[in-house]
């Protein structure tokens, strides 16, 4: 079956679905998670086939685009399945959104298994650092990850840095020289305002797009592409590299009107905004009436008459999301 696309109230075609798969992770970030975590019962959690059942039914209805998200999708047992099955549905672009730790171990096969692209998060290249900020984590794992998936042969990796005042603000242009030597594109964003943090007070921490652009600025020139890839970043390139530069600001930049995107929650809930409590529960739905995928894809169309116009993140550092990032779909 074919469809022309989910289309919104405002215009928006959505053909763009990211799809967490656990709520669990093996690290802690400190503008992911608090340090204490409870994580959700495994009965109130989507089985492989229910979030399989979604993606196939989100594909008919126009997505040419998925990602898989966390927590940390790696961890979730039988990944390399749902990789596999959803790998087999012939989409435009299919990524994963991953912490790297496990890609020494799953590189080859995830990129077997049919997956193009990866975002690998990397905050730091100082293990000390690296391991304050992820309160877990191994720098050298995540290091041997992205070499794994280098020698993989995705189609792109593109490097993910939450820049924090104080502390990995100064690391920016050995990131740069980082994401240079290897070729990876390499993506700056503001920390968002997402479930309530005790590490630091975000609106002190925030460093803001501009700040970083002009970091770096310091050591290369940085040229604005017209690369739009209907996401919230804004890519940059410099002379004498073909890497990427991007940016993710939603407190100084509002990208809500190229938004192309839904996510949906490792219980369910399909969620139509990023800044936004707006949501339909396709679990109650698939459970209620299993395997009725006609009246699965008229909640995925009604829901589009809730996605809100924009975001209303500011740039104080208040929590108005209660949902932390790993329920949420990085
Ligand atoms: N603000 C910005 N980005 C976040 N991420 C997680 N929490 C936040 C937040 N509060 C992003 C990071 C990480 C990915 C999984 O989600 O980029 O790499
Ligand atoms: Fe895990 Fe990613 Fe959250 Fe860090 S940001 S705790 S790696 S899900």
């Amino acid at each position: 079956m074919s469809h022309s696309g989910l289309k919104d109230r405002f215009g928006r075609t959505v053909n763009y679905v990211r799809l967490s798969v656990t709520d669990r992770c093996d690290f802690r970030c400190v503008y992911c998670m608090a340090e204490e975590m409870t994580f959700l019962p495994r009965d109130d959690i989507m089985s492989l086939e229910e979030i399989a059942q979604v993606a196939r039914n989100f594909v008919s209805l126009g997505t040419r685009k998925i990602r898989l998200t966390g927590g940390e999708p790696l961890v979730r047992r039988g990944i390399l399945d749902l990789v596999r099955e959803i790998g087999s549905y012939g989409l435009c672009d299919f990524a994963m959104t991953t912490n790297g730790s496990h890609l020494p171990a799953l590189a080859d096969e995830l990129r077997k298994g049919g997956l193009h692209r990866l975002n690998i998060s990397l905050d730091s290249l100082n293990a000390e650092k690296f391991h304050a900020i992820t309160r877990t984590g191994t720098l050298s794992q995540v290091l041997d990850g992205i070499d794994a998936a280098r020698e993989a042969g995705f189609e792109k990796i593109k490097l993910n840095t939450v820049v924090m005042k104080g502390r990995n603000d100064e690391e920016i242009p050995d990131l740069i020289a980082f994401a240079r030597t290897r070729n990876l594109d390499i993506t700056f964003i503001e920390e968002m305002p997402l479930g309530k943090i005790s590490e630091h007070d975000r609106g002190l921490a925030l460093c803001t797009s501009d700040e970083v652009r002009s970091i770096i600025g310091q050591h290369h020139e940085l040229k604005l592409t017209g690369d739009d890839t209907g996401g919230p970043a804004r890519y940059y390139r410099m002379p004498d590299s073909s890497i990427r530069v991007g940016f993710i600001s939603p407190h100084s930049h509002n990208f809500c009107s190229a938004c192309n995107r839904v996510r949906m929650t490792v219980e369910g809930r399909l969620l139509l905004c990023l800044g936004n409590e707006h949501s339909v529960d396709l679990l109650q739905i698939l459970r209620e009436h299993p395997g009725d995928d006609e009246l699965l894809r008229e909640a995925m169309i009604a829901a589009m008459d809730l996605k809100p116009e924009r975001h209303h993140f500011s740039s104080k550092g208040d929590v108005e999301i209660l949902r932390f990032m790993n329920m949420t779909g990085g």
